[in-house]
């Protein structure tokens, strides 16, 4: 079904942005407007804003803007008629439907009846899981044995699969339902003449994607009805649960309605059989795209801005039983970039929750860097060797588990230094293993936090914090070309030249050469454009690295400062950065000042050549090392500043603590002038 204009009028007047907004962040009134922290990207004081009165948001950190239609389409990753569908919804305004273009309609048409089919499959086997008599008695009863809540299990729609060949299959056909759209939704195989329930004798968990709509299924295999009743003694122990009575009453109550399951056979296979089977990819349902839970999470997360991140359905059930539900889990595929944004989207904070034992620290130690380097703060809780979340709340109970929770979250460092610590002792092993936590500080997009792990890491190990800031900067430029430590370069004359990079006397040091800050600034935007998608360390493109080293500079010239944004959100959502994503741009402002910029002539690098006779090389070659250096003499232009500003304020004559203040200043700024000077040093020499 297509929405027509005048729904999607009607949602317009009536759908309020500040309130659909507050669903996903929380709005601080400012004046006319209300504020928030971007849901967009990752930042610490807010830039988001919401006029209730234009009916518009804007970051001014990332540029996101856009009315209440974009907002729910940007934010939940939908099509335009889904977020009118969705909105809609929300304000109860009946969704009249008309004419759209054919192949929308059809696209739409495809997604819309999985959905329905997929919902239709999430009743059927929710329903036969409460009412059928094989589910009681193999699938109830183990969910007793898990201690499963019926309220749990109703909340997350857990189901049963008969076991039986076509349950699903003819109950389907019967409803009208085409064999061709059963295969699509991949809940029945065809394979070859042979047509067959995919899920069979399985306890079903439906997927939600994250507006709330069933999109797959993972399906866990049941143990069999004669291993069930042996395991009944094991039951005891869950009775306060209330299942033993409900399985009881079904045993001798058997739903007349329902037709009776192809005998319940001994399943020889299921042996073999894997213990979840998951539907297949569908126009809906893609892996490693969706984080299970996250439909039940939104709220939570939003209100205590953290989320825990398990690593199964069961694990994700445990924490709603014991009543924490900002819970997700990946779901059988190592974390990927798409789940990681898409948990992004409502919280920067996560804490992983893991399984004690080494292979759950491996996965642990491998996860982390990838989320680090999203701009996430990540935390650890280690569980006990051999439990995950579920096995251990019903070892402890609600309240311990509650405690430990809490109290157990470590912060990435101690955790990955306690992991690589007590595995090997030689000193070899050792410095190897703070390499390996120094690299992960390297992946933290933001300076100050990067700063602050570092002292914390030298306080673990006790080791100098300089020696850690070598090494620390030796793999932030470890990419540094090996050009850069040549003596002379070959020219296409034939005669070498000096490498004047080698030699520091060389160096064209700050005294020696200075341009304004708006130069520097329209140089960097100029590397940006012509190389930012040049594949530079660890195959990154250029870009990241130089978003990385700009994290703490803020850009004087508007111009830059607009195109610098645009930059940066076009990477966020996963684009390439280069000129032609300006080019691509629908504002004519990012073209026009995209074209400015590289049409003009790059004042810095051809004044370097004029002045020094400084080579440039390959410039493209070079475009890492010209970048970084193009940025830190920029940082050391804005110090400089600052030193004069200063100056300037203690020639005045002043009380004398307050002289005492900017002198302290004054020290301050130096010291920071060196430190950038020399880190311009190491950079050109090194
Ligand atoms: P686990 O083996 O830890 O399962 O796999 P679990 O969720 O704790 O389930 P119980 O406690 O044994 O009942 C973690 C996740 O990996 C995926 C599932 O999503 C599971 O929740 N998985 C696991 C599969 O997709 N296929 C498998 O065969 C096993
Ligand atoms: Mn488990």
């Amino acid at each position: 079904m297509i929405v027509s204009q005048a729904t999607i009028q009607a949602v317009q007047r009536v759908a309020r942005i500040e309130e659909v907004v507050a669903d996903f962040v929380s709005l601080k009134k400012k004046g006319q407007n209300f504020w928030a922290c971007c849901p967009f990207h990752h930042e610490q004081t807010p830039s988001f804003s919401v006029s209730p009165t234009k009916g518009f948001y804007k970051c001014f950190g990332c540029d996101a803007a856009g009315d209440v239609i974009t907002f729910v389409q940007q934010i939940e990753g939908v099509s335009f008629v889904e977020a009118i569908t969705a909105l809609a919804q929300r304000y109860g305004i009946p969704v009249a439907s008309a004419e759209t273009r054919m192949q929308d309609l059809q696209a739409y048409q495809a997604k819309e009846s999985l959905y329905m089919l997929l919902n239709l499959a999430k009743n059927y086997y929710a329903d036969l899981l409460w009412h059928h008599p094989e589910a009681a008695t193999v699938a109830l009863p183990y969910l007793a044995q898990r201690a499963i809540q019926p309220a749990i299990a109703k909340k997350f729609a857990l189901g049963y699969s008969l076991n039986s060949w076509n349950g699903f299959y003819t109950f389907a056909i019967e409803k009208g339902v085409t064999l061709e759209r059963l295969v699509a939704a991949g809940l029945v195989v065809q394979n070859g003449t042979k047509v067959y329930d995919r899920f069979r004798g399985r306890l079903m968990f439906p997927i939600h994607n994250s507006s709330g709509q069933v999109v797959a299924f993972g399906a866990r295999h049941m143990v069999t009805p004669a291993q069930s009743t042996s395991d009944i003694q094991s039951l005891e122990e869950a009775q306060s649960t209330g299942y033993v009575a409900v399985c009881a009453e079904r045993r001798q109550d058997p739903t007349p309605e329902w037709p009776l399951a192809t005998e319940v056979r001994k399943q020889s296979t299921a042996v073999d059989s894997p213990k979840y089977i998951n539907s297949p990819e569908t126009p809906v349902y893609q892996k490693g795209s969706l984080l299970y839970g996250l439909s039940f999470a939104k709220q939570s997360i939003k209100q205590v801005s953290n989320c825990y991140l398990v690593e199964g359905y069961t694990d994700v059930l445990a924490f709603h039983r014991a009543g924490v539900e900002q819970v997700v889990a990946s779901a059988g595929t190592a974390l990927t970039e798409i789940q990681i944004d898409a948990l992004y989207r409502f919280t920067a904070k996560v804490t992983l929750v893991f399984d004690g034992d080494q292979a759950g620290m491996q996965a642990a130690v491998r996860g982390i860097d990838k989320l680090l380097t999203k701009g996430l703060e990540v935390k650890v809780i280690l569980l006990p060797s051999g439990e995950d979340p579920d096995s251990y709340l019903r070892k402890v109970g609600v309240d311990a588990f509650n405690h430990y929770i809490h109290c157990s979250a470590q912060d990435f460092i101690t955790f990955k230094a306690g992991f690589l610590l007590s595995v090997e002792q030689s000193p070899v092993a050792q410095a190897k293993a703070i390499r390996e936590i120094v690299q992960s500080i390297v992946a933290i997009p933001d300076e100050i936090a990067r700063t602050l792990f570092l002292k914390k890491c030298s306080k673990l190990f006790a080791i100098e914090e300089e020696v850690l800031v070598t090494t620390y900067r030796a793999l932030l430029h470890k990419s540094m070309p090996v050009w850069r430590q040549k003596k002379t370069f070959a020219t296409p004359h034939g005669r070498p030249i000096t490498n004047p990079y080698v030699d520091p006397k060389n160096l064209p040091l700050t005294s020696k050469l200075t341009a304004s800050i708006e130069a520097y600034e329209r140089e960097i935007m100029r590397i940006l454009l012509a190389y930012g998608a040049t594949k530079v360390a660890e195959d990154k493109p250029l870009y990241t690295y130089i978003f990385l080293e700009l994290a703490d500079v803020a850009f004087r010239s508007t111009e830059c400062k607009v195109l610098f944004d645009y930059c940066k959100a076009v990477a966020q959502q996963g684009g390439l950065v280069d000129m032609q994503c300006c080019l691509d741009s629908k504002e004519a402002a990012i073209r026009k000042i995209a074209i400015d910029l590289t049409a003009s002539p790059h004042d810095i690098s051809e004044a370097w050549v004029k002045k020094y006779g400084i080579y440039t090389m390959e410039e493209g070659q070079n475009a890492q090392r010209l970048s970084l250096e193009v940025i830190l003499r920029l940082k050391i232009r804005l110090v400089q500043e600052l030193i004069e500003e200063n100056r300037a304020a203690l020639t005045q004559a002043l009380p004398a603590d307050e002289e005492m203040e900017l002198l302290k200043v004054h020290q301050l700024l130096k010291d920071s002038e060196c430190s950038i000077a020399k880190q311009l040093g190491t950079v050109v020499v090194q």
